[in-house]
């Protein structure tokens, strides 16, 4: 495989993601009004994206899909061209909508103290798996997996790009608590969507009447976002700069709880339960699994 892997203060990145931006990213400077996104991949980042947006624009899709959604909530540490997305955003109008996924021990550092909003979004490992694993075949910055098992221990090992899921969500997990963070699970989405949006509006202080959060559940919905050019990535920024293979999968997959039901063996569901109980259990993080 061509693709390498780096350590970063311990956590395997691509190696886009070089060094230099890394140290300069944890000395940022946050402002008040920013909103991050953050997510370990495949949690549910491009519908909070979607989300956000939405809210932002008042649910006005006019305004919202006038621009890609990666480029009106840009990926905060990326480098898709000669710069990273954050070395431009000194000259960004307020308020900046962010997607990243960086580990809090990666994070700027005003984020821990207070500084910003984040908005953290944490998807069950079983699920989340599934999506990783389906979406290594289509990035070309991802190592392609040899096997479904393979990739499994890769995961569970923390030898995949961003490191150990656990890590990353416990890391977050711990900030729960703070003012400026609010925690929320994929699958509290998917079970409640409309519950969510008003706590991420109240959250952000953004005035909406029942109207807007209609219209922003109705647009942010996976059959609307998946047959919409801004939000699907098939043509979007990612894929002209070939970091996305669409001839090689489908970036807006299935979008449900309960997939890894047609991937793991019996075993491997075992596996993780018990692995993940051990570093979850004492913590009080849970999810649903269906
Ligand atoms: S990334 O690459 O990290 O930004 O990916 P991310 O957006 O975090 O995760 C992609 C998965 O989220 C699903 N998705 C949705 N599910 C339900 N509703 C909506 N609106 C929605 N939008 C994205 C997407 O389909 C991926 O999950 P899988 O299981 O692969 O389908």
């Amino acid at each position: 495989d061509r693709v390498q892997y780096y350590r970063y203060k311990g956590i395997p990145l691509p190696s886009h993601l070089v060094p230099e931006d890394m140290d300069a990213i944890q000395d940022f400077a946050v402002r008040d009004d920013d909103v991050f996104i953050v997510t370990y991949p495949k949690s549910g980042t491009a519908w909070l994206q979607r989300i956000v947006s939405l809210l932002r624009f008042g649910g006005d899709v006019s305004k919202t899909d006038l621009k890609e959604q990666d480029k009106l909530v840009p990926y905060f540490e990326q480098k898709c061209g000669d710069s990273a997305t954050f070395r431009e955003l000194p000259e960004a109008p307020s308020p900046r909508l962010l997607k990243s996924h960086l580990n809090f021990s990666h994070a700027p550092v005003q984020l821990a103290q207070g500084k910003g909003k984040v908005i953290y979004v944490a998807r069950n490992p079983k699920d989340l798996a599934v999506s990783y694993y389906h979406f290594h075949f289509m990035v070309t910055t991802l190592k392609n997996p040899t096997s479904w098992e393979q990739f499994l221990q890769d995961f569970i090992n923390g030898e995949v790009s961003r490191g150990a899921w656990h890590d990353h969500v416990l890391g977050w997990w711990e900030q729960k608590d703070s003012p400026n963070v609010l925690f929320l699970r994929y699958e509290d989405l998917q079970k409640n969507t409309r519950k969510q949006v008003g706590k991420v509006a109240e959250f952000l202080q953004w005035p909406v009447t029942p109207e807007v959060i209609d219209k922003v559940v109705e647009q942010s919905k996976f059959q609307k976002m998946a047959t919409n050019p801004a939000t699907n990535k098939v043509e979007g920024k990612e894929a002209k700069a070939g970091i996305f293979d669409s001839s090689k999968g489908t970036f807006l997959r299935k979008g449900i709880v309960g997939d890894w039901k047609s991937h793991f063996s019996d075993e491997q569901s075992q596996w993780f339960d018990t692995f993940y109980q051990e570093k979850l259990g004492p913590t009080g993080l849970q999810f649903d699994f269906e």
